[in-house]
């Protein structure tokens, strides 16, 4: 079966969920003409994800990305809505960005399913779910994981996985092209795999970043430092793979088989992150972390982040969005 394109201006896009990453969704598809609807179970969590929509607005303006009338034609484009039901009524695509609870994802696609159009496709933001599970067999060929990354307005990769047997084939077609049209950069992945793949990458990476703070072999700053000079640039570049054929794959070998190598051990509750948790510093949302962060809210320090990224995307240009191997 053939999926139709979703088309600005003569489809509806409803993102559900105004949390961390609903918003910045949301935002993407505005700034590509499409007329979205922001919904919510917390009046709160809307009015904060207006706000996160106008700031990354005002942020474009400020940095010569946007003209001011380009910023209001998407802001006029945006609704918010409180409740799932209505939200998804008129929906031609709903992007569930909801809590990674099985329960909650369940409860909105059944919502799709039973309040939305008869041929509403879904996008799951899930990270780490197979939330081909959490529909009946004729919802499959609707769903389709598109696993995005903060902030997802800026981060160009979106992750597409397809169903374990294939049923959203067609979906998955039609999303990557979707993807495409707004400026995204797509990987399908054929299988399902838990945390699909970046998310695998980061939490192996976690493991020797606890165990090299807690051996006090270097302070955060030192190891953020360390990365942001040597493998930043060169990944850019040559990505994780090909840099095995930069180094030589014998020695990579031999690296491999160095019997006097530690491992950084597996620990489910790392004690330099724990001890942090324990003390109520969870990161930008509580103004400390591993860094202090000085009493800042979490929204400015975000617009900071987002203020660079957007620079160095721009002056990156297609290194970041399109590169190409050497
Ligand atoms: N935070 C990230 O960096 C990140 C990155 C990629 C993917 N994800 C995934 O995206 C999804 C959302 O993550 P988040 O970090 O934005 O979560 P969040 O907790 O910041 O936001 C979720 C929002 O959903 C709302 N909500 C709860 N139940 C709802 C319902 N039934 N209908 C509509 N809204 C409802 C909550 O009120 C909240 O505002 C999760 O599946 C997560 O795994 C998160």
């Amino acid at each position: 079966m053939e999926q139709a394109l979703i088309r600005s201006g003569e489809h509806r896009v409803t993102v559900l969920g105004a949390g961390v990453m609903g918003p910045g969704i949301a935002l993407t598809f505005l700034l590509k003409g499409f007329d979205v609807s922001l919904c919510d179970v917390s009046e709160k969590a809307l009015q904060d994800g207006a706000v996160s929509v106008e700031r990354s607005l005002r942020l474009r303006v400020e940095e010569n990305m946007l003209t001011v009338n380009e910023a209001a034609a998407a802001r006029s484009r945006l609704q918010t809505r409180l409740g799932v039901d209505a939200g998804v009524a008129d929906a031609d695509l709903v992007v569930e960005a909801v809590p990674e609870k099985k329960e909650i994802k369940r409860a909105v696609y059944a919502s799709v399913q039973n309040h939305g159009k008869p041929n509403a496709v879904i996008w799951s933001n899930t990270s780490t779910l197979d939330v081909y599970q959490l529909v009946e067999p004729a919802m499959l060929s609707r769903i389709v994981i598109a696993h995005w990354f903060a902030p997802p307005d800026i981060v160009p990769l979106v992750e597409v996985v397809r169903a374990p047997g294939r049923e959203n084939e067609a979906l998955t077609d039609a999303t990557v092209a979707l993807l495409k049209s707004l400026g995204k950069t797509t990987v399908t992945l054929n299988k399902l795999v838990n945390g699909f793949v970046i998310n695998r990458l980061q939490r192996l990476l976690g493991r020797e970043i606890f165990y090299l703070l807690e051996e006090g072999v270097i302070s955060a700053e030192d190891l953020d430092l360390a990365v942001r000079t040597s493998l930043a640039p060169r990944m850019q570049l040559l990505g994780l793979v090909q840099r095995y054929d930069f180094t030589g794959l014998d020695l990579s070998v031999r690296n491999l088989r160095d019997k006097e190598f530690v491992e950084a051990p597996f620990q489910e509750s790392p004690p330099s992150l724990m001890e942090k948790v324990d003390a109520g510093h969870l990161g930008v949302s509580t103004g400390r972390g591993f860094y202090d962060y000085q009493g800042r809210d979490r929204l400015s320090l975000q617009e900071e982040r987002d203020r660079h990224l957007l620079r160095i995307c721009a002056r990156l240009g297609d290194y970041v969005s399109d590169p190409k191997p050497i």
